[in-house]
């Protein structure tokens, strides 16, 4: 498998006298990809209808003849000013119905059809321009979908949409009205006509209404980046990407991901650790330099299932960011571990964000891989060593995980809809899963819902599901190894009404959840044998034999290899549960300090080692930030 570093770079914000120099230092520094464009409509299209083409032109042949290949960003996240005047009513609106105006990005909201009409213009002007220009080697469609809250929008165009929408899914009001329970409080609707978007209710809106509406905003996304891809298809052979972003759920990256030819994600893992991870001081102050030591990992396997097993790190943190509460500089090492880190989890390239630290504008404090004044920023060094290395090294690609964890986009949104305890959260509990597989030392896939084939698995979990899809209740009804479904898992219909009779439905599993209960940070519900219950408590009836209970003597796993698990263990149970089921199942759990990390790929054992001082693996003393491997 061929690995390959790259950078993200603005040939608009530079003199053009410039780009030849930086192309050559690129490529001296060992990188092979640079991504352009994605921000450069202005300069494209200066006015409606003007085009000026040659800049890009020449930044492509530049850079190209440097011997970079390009990732062509189509530039939809940023349209010009003038397209205001175009389209008046292009903003999107937010909740409290006030429209979100120009002088930053992402001003615009994906129902309204003529802006998607104008992507679509400006997507096959690119591609019909550069679909065949040999230096372009891949596409990105727009920028980091949903970024800056932008998933939902309450617009006039965003009603009309949701309407026509809602009246394909249900065909009729009254059988919307029986989906979403509209009875209760009088909410009937006579016509689609009358049903509004669920924003500015007296109190709550009805959760079937939220879901909808979420599904829907969903749906514009997948449409708008539909659009894009035809254009590019139609001129271009070269893999089409969307760079997503961590722990973001409000729209349904598997759906995305069903159109594109591969999956990136942006990776600023110190600035998630502070503003994206829940944690307490201490783990903050620990991995304060360095970023979750899980945070990325968890994100590299999603993306990895999102995108078919193709994928980026589109950009990498190379030093402090900008847009963090408080924005540390990375331990000497990072820059090195976190690409090497995404590359034993399947990466095809790590580009860094950015090549050069720009003096102006929002980002002017973001650092690059150099400096606002050219010089090289630390990160440069650790970039070419990184590139040194994977020249030297010959890495066979991604090996098959033992452990899958099914991760459901609609999920995310039903319990932010009724979350019931105000800090149940669908990515908080799938990422506790998710840490107490590595603390065991186990890779991971993360699965679609819709997952009908398990058996390449040991250990499968399936945590926070809102409803399960037949095929994947039929995949674990066949399941030989050992599968864990819940908490709160399959307790509702897909419309987000409680099911009767009481889930979950597990094929040869007597188990119902009769009654749930949210416990308030510092609550909780002791287990035998040590650990507890957090946020999250489940009552259970049935004669599936119990394996775990509570000091109460209430059930908290039930089941043989088929189990459920009727609460959120905190994260010393979480491990302890996770590792007792892997032994059974035939694996063999360790038991890794905090910050160290393992994945394996065909060929190799690699070990990262994210605390901040050393750590011995295996006799070897591995330094803070320090990148380990052996062949397996
Ligand atoms: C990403 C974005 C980039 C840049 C970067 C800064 O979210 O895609 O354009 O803003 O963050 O960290």
């Amino acid at each position: 498998m061929k690995r390959a570093l790259g950078v993200c770079y603005y040939p608009e914000h530079w003199p053009d006298d410039i780009w030849a120099e930086d192309a050559a230092r690129m490529v001296e520094a060992g990188l092979s990809w640079v991504r352009i464009g994605e921000f450069a409509w202005s300069r494209i299209e200066p006015e409606p209808g003007r085009f000026e083409w040659d800049w890009l032109d020449r930044a492509i042949a530049v850079l190209g003849e440097a011997g970079l290949k390009i990732v062509l960003g189509t530039p939809t996240a940023t349209p010009p000013r003038w397209m205001l005047e175009k389209h008046p009513d292009m903003l999107a609106v937010d909740a409290e119905g006030r429209p979100r105006g120009f002088g930053s990005r992402r001003h615009y909201c994906f129902s309204h059809l003529g802006y998607r009409e104008e992507s679509r213009r400006i997507t096959r002007l690119l591609a019909e321009r550069y679909g065949s220009n040999e230096h372009i080697q891949a596409w990105q469609t727009d920028n980091e979908y949903a970024c800056h809250d932008t998933t939902l929008s309450y617009s006039d165009a965003a009603r009309v949409g949701f309407r026509d929408w809602l009246a394909q899914r249900y065909q009729s009001p009254d059988a919307l009205n029986r989906a979403w329970g509209n009875v209760f409080w009088s909410m009937e609707y006579r016509s689609f006509d009358e049903i509004d978007l669920p924003n500015l209710t007296v109190t709550e809106p009805n959760p079937a209404h939220v879901l909808a509406f979420r599904r829907y905003a969903s749906d514009q996304i997948v449409a708008f980046n539909r659009v894009q891809v035809e254009e590019i298809r139609k001129c271009s052979d070269a893999p089409i990407l969307h760079n997503y972003m961590g722990r973001e759920v409000s729209f349904d990256h598997w759906k995305v991901g069903a159109d594109l030819d591969a999956a990136s994600w942006d990776s600023y893992p110190i600035g998630f650790l502070s503003d994206r991870i829940e944690g307490d001081e201490a783990h903050k102050l620990r991995f304060l330099r360095q970023g979750d030591p899980d945070n990325q990992a968890f994100h590299h396997d999603l993306y990895r299932a999102v995108g078919r097993g193709r994928w980026w790190v589109m950009e990498q943190q190379p030093g402090p960011v900008n847009w963090a509460p408080y924005n540390p500089a990375p331990l000497s090492g990072m820059a090195r571990l976190w690409a090497w880190e995404a590359f034993a989890h399947g990466a095809e390239a790590v580009c860094y964000f950015r090549w050069r630290q720009a003096p102006f504008a929002q980002e002017q404090m973001h650092a690059g891989l150099l400096r606002p004044d050219s010089a090289p920023a630390p990160a440069l060094a650790e970039a070419a060593q990184v590139a040194r290395e994977l020249a030297e090294m010959s890495e066979s690609g991604t090996s098959a995980a033992p452990v899958g964890i099914v991760f459901d986009y609609e999920s995310a949104w039903a319990w932010e809809a009724q979350p019931q305890g105000a800090d149940f959260d669908l990515f908080r509990l799938v990422f506790a899963a998710y840490r107490a597989c590595r603390r065991a030392g186990l890779d991971v896939d993360i699965l679609p819902p819709d997952c009908a084939d398990l058996s390449g698995y040991k250990l499968v979990l399936v945590p926070g599901l809102m409803a399960m899809s037949e095929p994947l209740r039929a995949a674990l009804g066949a399941f030989e190894g050992r599968a864990l479904v819940g908490p709160r898992s399959d307790g509702k219909t897909e419309e987000m009404s409680i099911k009767v009779p009481l889930g979950p439905d597990l094929p040869g599993v007597d188990v119902s959840v009769v009654r749930v209960e949210s416990l308030p940070p510092g609550a909780s519900v002791p287990l035998e044998g040590g650990g507890a219950l957090r946020h999250w408590r489940e009552e259970v009836e049935g004669s599936a034999p119990v394996r775990l209970a509570s000091t109460d003597g209430q059930p908290v796993i039930v089941g043989e290899r088929l189990c459920y698990l009727a609460g959120w263990p905190d994260d010393e149970s979480f491990y302890r549960i996770v590792a007792g089921m892997a032994r059974e199942a035939g694996l063999e759990p360790l038991d890794l300090p905090p910050g160290l990390r393992l994945r394996r790929t065909d060929s190799h054992l690699f070990v990262f080692n994210y605390a901040p001082e050393a750590q011995v693996w295996d006799g070897v003393e591995i330094a803070p930030a320090g990148v380990h491997w052996l062949p397996r």
